[in-house]
């Protein structure tokens, strides 16, 4: 039986979620939100990624406001230090006779640089499991593309989205896939696959198909398989040999959630091209990054306005139950509730 208060389920903390890419924590602070926490992101020295809780013990303000100062992130209000376990190392107004308070210590959050993007756990025993990761994200056969999804809903209204790929009618504009038919589900306790035969536009199977992304007379509809799976909390894809596209959460709140889209691109059929030294190669990966970039955040935006509509209807109507035929989504929906904590 599936709970009809889905949009009230809370997330799972015993997984890797994803706060930001990699390129968007420099050399200043920053502050994310997962699940309600606000979360300060900084790098020591030698660029290692740490997590802290984005309030500052003193007065309550955000971290994230302050500097790095050797390895120690400074509040910006009064100026005082915390190290990257999260104890307060400096308050630079002490007197002779005064000592660092104690216990004055903030929450340490276990938090990974992967693949390009920052992994962070909420829940107890981190070690016990590891992220997802995005092992094409340095694999100099796939080109990427990130787009980001960021709306105002819960976070089941995405993972259902990229789930029902019936809504390919939605994307018609895009030629992004079409004629979409589930052949059959395959569910464990931390997963759902559902198999589809689609037709798709694109063939990348010589270096001018490339040219298919910027002319639409060359595509052709063909038959490819369409695989999308829900591997909780995340989701990935594949059309085809040709395409594979992650997209890594990071719900905020019951009614806010942000993800990481990547797309990639196969090169592995362009034997010629693996025969090039390696510097070459990465520079043809490096200047093709965001190829796709247009028709993913085209895509991005048609889906947005979807499922923004369906949270507020939802918080209007929120007995109100739809028809649905895709049998996916009572499988998402069985996995979302299977993994959540219990209702209080
Ligand atoms: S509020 Fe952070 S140092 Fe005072
Ligand atoms: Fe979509």
């Amino acid at each position: 039986m599936i709970n009809s208060n889905i949009r009230q389920l809370e997330i799972n903390f015993n997984y890797w979620y994803v706060v930001a890419s990699s390129k968007e924590v420099k050399n200043q602070p920053l502050g994310v939100k997962l699940w309600n926490q606000n979360i300060v992101l900084f790098r020591d020295n030698s660029g290692t990624i740490h997590a802290l809780e984005d309030r500052c013990p003193h007065r309550q303000v955000k971290l994230s406001h302050g500097k790095i100062i050797e390895n120690n992130l400074e509040c910006a209000y009064h100026g005082w230090q915390f190290n990257p376990q999260g104890d307060c190392v400096n308050v630079p107004y002490l007197d002779d006779n005064q000592k660092l308070p104690k216990n004055c210590k903030i929450r340490q959050y276990p938090v990974k640089e992967l693949d390009g993007f920052i992994w962070l756990f909420l829940g107890e025993n981190a070690t016990e499991t590891q992220p997802l990761g995005v092992p094409e994200w340095d694999d100099l056969n796939y080109i990427a593309t990130v787009s980001v999804i960021h709306y105002q809903g819960h976070f089941s209204f995405l993972i259902e989205n990229l789930m029902d790929m019936y809504h390919g009618h939605l994307h018609q504009d895009w030629q992004a896939w079409t004629d979409a038919k589930l052949d059959k589900i395959e569910e464990t306790e931390n997963r759902v696959d559902a198999y589809y035969q689609a037709q798709s536009y694109y063939k990348i199977d010589k270096i001018w198909s490339i040219s298919q992304l910027f002319f639409p007379s060359l595509r052709q509809l063909h038959p490819e398989p369409l695989t999308v799976s829900y591997i909780y909390p995340h989701w990935f894809s594949t059309l085809g040999e040709y395409f594979k596209i992650y997209c890594l959460f990071c719900p905020i709140s019951l009614t806010e959630t942000r993800a990481y889209l990547i797309h990639f691109t196969s090169l592995n059929a362009f034997w010629r091209l693996h025969k090039l030294p390696i510097k070459f190669r990465k520079f043809v990966k490096d200047l093709c990054f965001g190829s796709a970039q247009k028709l993913l955040d085209g895509l991005v935006q048609q889906d947005i306005l979807m499922i923004e509509e369906e949270q507020q209807a939802y918080l209007q109507y929120p007995q109100r139950q739809g028809y649905e035929f895709n049998r996916t989504i009572k499988s998402v929906q069985r996995l979302i509730q299977h993994q959540a904590p219990p209702l209080t």
